[in-house]
């Protein structure tokens, strides 16, 4: 119930306007994102390439309705790309298509992921594309099996909410590509995705294993314990695979677990996000844990 609210909440402009305008919501957005430039995300990378963990960057913004916003989005990925390179951080990206045009024409998008995919690869950097609401997934896949049929820096994410993440997986992994798997944070119809937690979990358990029996380079993104040690428990017995596994956690989330997993020897990445547009990201941290509202209401009792 307040999920959905919350969730609803996280795409009401108006709302946004509101409190992106207020200096307050800003300090509170803190905890879960880097800061509003690329220079904060650079620091911050640097202090968890220090703790051993390494990072990819989302500069925040996503469903852009017009032509100019998207070409600048793309330009905006370039130049991180450029500056990771010249500061040698141990970073990625994370991009969220809509971003760069999606939800406006197939083909602009198309042309935006491939100047920044080639980019990233003249910089022997990694492109992670962010899944986005349901009705995004097909022309994600679609853009995403056009270019990794050319270039290896590109990686895919399967919500193990959806009910077509089987046969996404199945698919993904015949092709050896790389690919992330998450929950999934959008709110969604009962036929496109599983409601009921007990669901979504056994289905990324059920993912995880086909995922870890391919030979597709995988990121385990989940705060849940339970998931975390399916992980471990399938990387001990499956001797034969060769193909990376990380870890990946959200900026702010569960940061003892981070630690504890890079202690334990384990491949660890942390999502950054940073930019202004931090509304939508920080209202779905909201929902996934409404106890995070505590956290906004304490800060908010002591200002
Ligand atoms: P779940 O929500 O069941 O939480 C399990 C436990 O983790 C909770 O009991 C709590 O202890 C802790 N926890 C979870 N979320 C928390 C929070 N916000 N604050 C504090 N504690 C929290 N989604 C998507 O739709 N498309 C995408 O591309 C991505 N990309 C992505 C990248 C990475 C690196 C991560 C970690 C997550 C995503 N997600 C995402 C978000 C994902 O789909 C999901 O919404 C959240 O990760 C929460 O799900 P959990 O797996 O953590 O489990």
């Amino acid at each position: 119930m307040l999920r959905s609210l919350l969730l609803y909440l996280s795409e009401r402009k108006k709302l946004q306007d509101v409190i992106l305008s207020r200096k307050f919501a800003r300090g509170v957005a803190r905890r879960f994102v880097a800061g509003e430039t690329l220079d904060d995300a650079i620091r911050v990378t640097r202090e968890l390439n220090a703790r051993g963990m390494l990072v990819t960057l989302d500069h925040l913004g996503e469903s852009v309705e017009r032509e100019d916003q998207a070409a600048r989005a793309a330009e905006a990925y370039i130049a991180i790309l450029e500056r990771v390179h010249r500061e040698q951080v141990k970073t990625g990206i994370s991009i969220k298509l809509t971003q760069i045009g999606l939800a406006i024409d197939l083909e602009l998008c198309r042309r935006h992921l491939r100047n920044i995919v080639e980019a990233a690869e003249r910089y022997g950097n990694f492109v992670r594309i962010d899944m986005e609401a349901s009705e995004y997934v097909e022309p994600t896949l679609q853009l995403f099996y056009e270019l990794s049929d050319q270039f290896r820096n590109v990686g895919a994410v399967i919500q193990s909410y959806l009910r077509r993440g089987k046969s996404d997986v199945e698919e993904l992994s015949l092709r050896g590509a790389s690919v992330r798997l998450c929950k999934g944070a959008y709110k969604e119809p009962e036929e496109a995705a599983f409601q009921k937690k007990r669901e979504v979990d056994a289905n990324y358990e059920q993912l995880l294993e086909i995922l870890m029996n391919s030979n597709s380079p995988l990121a385990v993104a989940t705060h849940d314990s339970r998931m975390i040690e399916a992980a471990k428990r399938l990387m001990r017995t499956n001797s034969k695979r060769r193909a990376p596994v990380e870890f990946q956690m959200l900026y702010g989330v569960r940061r003892d677990v981070q630690a504890q997993l890079v202690a334990e020897g384990y491949r660890m990445r942390v999502y950054v996000p940073y930019g202004t547009e931090w509304y939508p990201y920080f209202m779905r941290r909201m929902a996934e844990r409404p106890a995070n509202l505590l956290f906004v209401l304490r800060a908010l009792k002591g200002r």
